[in-house]
């Protein structure tokens, strides 16, 4: 068997760090070798640093639990015992820029859950399915940091994938207006029930920043690369709201649409039936057999029954019917943590090691 690529966790005794440790465990490709975290976590085992915080209902793996965590902020030391790193830390936007650069200023490959280099020009933000070209920018990127293997990559919110995804496998109708509402699970905040007692029984309006992201994100997904960066797309006009709502883990949304060339039902389920992307056709292992599931059923996709849907990588769809105003509307639903988090960006990482652009250094 060929060996294994060494898998560094920055950010590794948080929420999300604690996903890519637990989705790694038996990684075909991927194996966590080194694992950092701020100074106060600097020092300790892994177990030592996370006790009384592992937030998985899975237990921990028993080959991190001995792995000394490292501070995040000593680049060299880390970045000497690996081949990539999984990024997902809490800091300030301009920090985590800085540390993200630093590591790929350090010849390696940063795969980020986090927010800060989404519109970095020449940095690709990347669903493996829909839109693999963008890593092309890669090239320019590394130039820019003076680097020939490392670079930034980095996934989109969590929330699109809930809607993304459908819209791309239409987008040769010429989506031209959208309408979008996501019930996003407290999990997306990093939260428990435990830690947020507040949330039982209870619906809140506003997630900071969400909106925003959820309508100006998939503009960038849907764009091009011009001249060694990413030039966002003009349409379709998107508006959201995103709404917290009281489950674990599993983002929904309920869209509307218009399109430019408006398409028969039978089309819309044909389109999301036969869509397939390269994490299919390299058949990766962490990729999903059939991108988009629909549910004839009435009362599906539900967040509790659906959101497992392979491995948590699956994209749910159900509840297509012509509307009154716009052309269509319909439902979506996906995993906020597995695909719209650690599953996403391992996904991305498995994409970019089949192409060449992540190799054993
Ligand atoms: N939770 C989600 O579902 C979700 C979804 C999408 C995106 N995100 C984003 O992912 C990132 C991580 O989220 P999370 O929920 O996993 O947060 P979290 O549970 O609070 O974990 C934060 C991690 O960052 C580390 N950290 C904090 N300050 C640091 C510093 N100065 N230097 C180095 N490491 C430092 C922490 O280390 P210590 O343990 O040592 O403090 C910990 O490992 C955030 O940017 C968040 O916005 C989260």
């Amino acid at each position: 068997m060929t060996q294994k690529l060494r898998a560094g966790i920055v950010g590794g005794t948080g929420m999300v760090g604690q996903r890519f440790i637990a989705l790694l465990e038996n990684h075909p490709w991927f194996q966590v070798t080194a694992i950092a975290a701020s100074a106060n976590s600097a020092g300790k085992t892994y177990e030592e640093s996370v006790k009384g915080r592992w937030k998985l209902s899975t237990p921990m793996p028993d080959n991190v639990k001995n792995i000394p965590v490292q501070d995040a902020s000593h680049v060299e030391e880390v970045a000497s015992g690996v081949d990539l790193i999984f990024c997902a830390v809490d800091m300030k936007k301009n920090e985590i820029q800085a540390l993200e650069e630093a590591y790929a200023k350090a010849g390696v490959p940063v795969i980020s859950n986090n927010s800060a280099h989404r519109w970095t020009p020449d940095v690709p933000m990347v669903v493996p399915e829909i839109n693999p070209e963008h890593l092309e920018v890669i090239a320019a990127q590394r130039k820019r940091l003076g680097t020939e293997t490392g670079f930034i990559a980095v996934k989109p919110n969590c929330s699109i994938q809930s809607y993304v995804p459908m819209l791309t496998a239409l987008r040769g109708f010429q989506p031209t207006q959208v309408v979008a509402s996501t019930y996003q699970a407290i999990s997306g905040a990093g939260k428990t029930f435990t830690d947020w007692p507040d949330m039982l029984d209870n619906v809140i309006p506003y997630i900071g920043g969400e909106e925003e992201k959820s309508e100006q994100e998939p503009l960038r997904i849907w764009g091009t690369v011009e001249d060694g960066a990413i030039v966002k797309a003009s349409g379709p006009q998107i508006t959201t709201q995103c709404i917290r709502v009281p489950v674990t883990d599993g983002h929904l949304a309920t869209v509307f649409v218009s399109f430019e060339n408006k398409p028969s039902k039978e089309e819309i389920l044909e389109s999301w039936k036969n869509y397939k992307g390269r994490p299919q056709e390299l058949e990766l292992p962490s990729a999903p057999k059939q991108f988009i599931t629909y549910f004839e059923e009435d009362n599906r996709p539900q967040t509790n029954l659906d959101r497992d849907l392979e491995n948590g990588m699956g994209i749910s769809a159900g509840r297509l019917r012509e509307d009154s105003l716009y052309d269509f509307k319909f439902v979506g639903l996906s995993h906020n943590t597995l695909r719209g988090a650690a599953g996403g960006a391992v996904l991305i990482a498995e994409l970019l090691k089949a192409k060449g652009y992540i190799t054993a250094r």
